[in-house]
């Protein structure tokens, strides 16, 4: 193990749902200004999965590139962050593994702490490439954001998956050492395990989120980390990415520096292009956050990002990276763009026969509708077993 040994993303790639929701759509349904969603809350769209997606379909379909180009010989371990579990007891990864045809030499976990998780899977993949640089980790994010129907929460939907390999020298960035973190018990997000739909306290969430963003900036200066002014960009978890802005305003004005809309945008904005027409996908946000970034932003190579992950309960976490020389010619920016453009746009009343479609508890066999036209479909539901192929 060795202090110097630089650890981080080696391969970031997205997938997201079949389906898309404008606001648009949400606005006239519900007689509002759109004006409050595109500037508002800064969402224009939310992806929905089909009938025979879900959270597994969409790691799958992220995985799968990443073990195209790099193959699977040094990974070791999969840690799959998310807080829409498909199971209580089997970690959603195995049906990856499975559906990817991964060695059985793996070992595969799940991670749940609302949206942070995904950034707990990060260090611990970090930690494990530390004992044994030879190994590589995949780290998979995703989720399904649901609230209920006509709610607050409802235009703050979303879903998307993350893949992101993390291992010794990386292509993409390298992630340092100081971390600053929090944790404290607030109720402003749960889901008690009998909903499908998540309980909320907005405006509380927020100034959770915030509070948070305080407390890891104080622990990450006093532990070493770098100087608000080092840093290039920021990405933040975006609920929706009007957040990121508040976020940011918030940290500048804590540090007693300017917050001007002109330099606030500079930090954030590139950050944004995917998740204001992904919406919210909670653990797979920030990653995403990061995806739009690097397809986006002028070169910054050699330049230093901030990662600010915050999960509701509530759990956050800041840190840094620094984006490795040689990093453009590893995104994936056609392929990210590809699977938000072939989304199908859908009405009202089809998202809204989705979001209500009951998952069957008889045991009995339950085929799904073909919807989906990605690379891997729950085919159905067979003796309470969720059965997943390829296409
Ligand atoms: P709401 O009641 O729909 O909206 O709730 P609002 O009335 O607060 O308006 C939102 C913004 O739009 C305001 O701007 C309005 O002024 C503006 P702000 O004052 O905040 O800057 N606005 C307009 N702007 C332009 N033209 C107009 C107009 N009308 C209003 N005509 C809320 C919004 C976010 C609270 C709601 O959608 C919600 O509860 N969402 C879910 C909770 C959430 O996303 N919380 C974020 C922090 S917690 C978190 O990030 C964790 C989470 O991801 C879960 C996890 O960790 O697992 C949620």
């Amino acid at each position: 193990m060795s202090g110097d040994l630089a650890i981080g993303i080696h391969d970031l790639s997205v997938a997201t749902a079949q389906y898309v929701l404008t606001h648009e759509t949400l606005a006239a349904r519900h007689g509002a200004d759109v004006a409050k969603y595109h500037t508002g809350i800064g969402q224009r769209s939310m992806s929905i999965p089909a009938a025979d997606e879900d959270i597994v379909t969409m790691a799958a379909a992220a995985a799968a590139p990443v073990i195209a180009r790099h193959g699977a010989e040094r990974i070791r371990t999969i840690a799959f962050a998310t807080e829409t579990s498909v199971d209580q007891a089997k970690a959603a990864g195995i049906h990856v593994h499975s559906l990817l045809g991964l060695p059985t030499t793996t070992r595969v976990v799940e991670l749940k702490q609302a949206c942070y998780s995904a950034t707990a899977a990060l260090q611990f993949a970090i930690g494990l490439v530390h004992r044994d640089p030879s190994q590589q980790i995949l780290v998979i994010a995703s989720d399904v954001s649901r609230y209920d129907l006509a709610s607050r929460g409802e235009a703050t939907q979303g879903a998307a998956a993350v893949a992101m390999l993390v291992g010794a020298d990386p292509a993409l960035v390298r992630i340092e050492e100081p971390s600053g973190v929090f944790t404290a018990d607030i109720m402003d997000f749960w889901r008690p395990n009998y909903r499908t739909t998540a309980l909320v306290d907005g405006y509380e969430s927020i100034s959770a989120y915030l509070q948070a963003v305080e407390v890891v900036w104080k622990d990450y200066t006093e532990r070493g980390g770098r100087s608000l002014e080092e840093f290039r960009a920021f990405c933040y978890h975006q609920p929706f990415t009007k957040m990121a802005y508040k976020a940011h305003r918030h940290l500048l004005q804590h540090c007693g520096h300017d917050a001007d809309d002109a330099g606030i945008s500079r930090a954030v904005e590139h950050t944004t292009t995917y998740n204001q027409v992904i919406g919210n996908s909670y653990t797979a946000s920030i990653y995403v956050a990061l995806a739009s970034l690097l397809d986006h932003a002028e070169d910054l190579t050699g330049e230093a990002i901030g990662f600010l992950s915050y999960g509701s309960g509530s759990v956050a976490e800041f840190f840094a990276g620094t984006v490795v020389p040689g990093y453009r010619s590893q995104l994936r920016t056609d392929m990210h763009r590809e699977a938000i453009s072939r989304r199908l746009d859908i009405d009202y009343d089809t998202y809204r026969e989705l979001h209500q479609r009951p998952t069957p508890v008889d045991g009995g066999e339950h085929p799904l509708p073909r919807q989906t036209t990605g690379p891997y479909r729950l085919a159905g539901l067979s003796q309470h077993k969720r059965i997943y192929t390829p296409r």
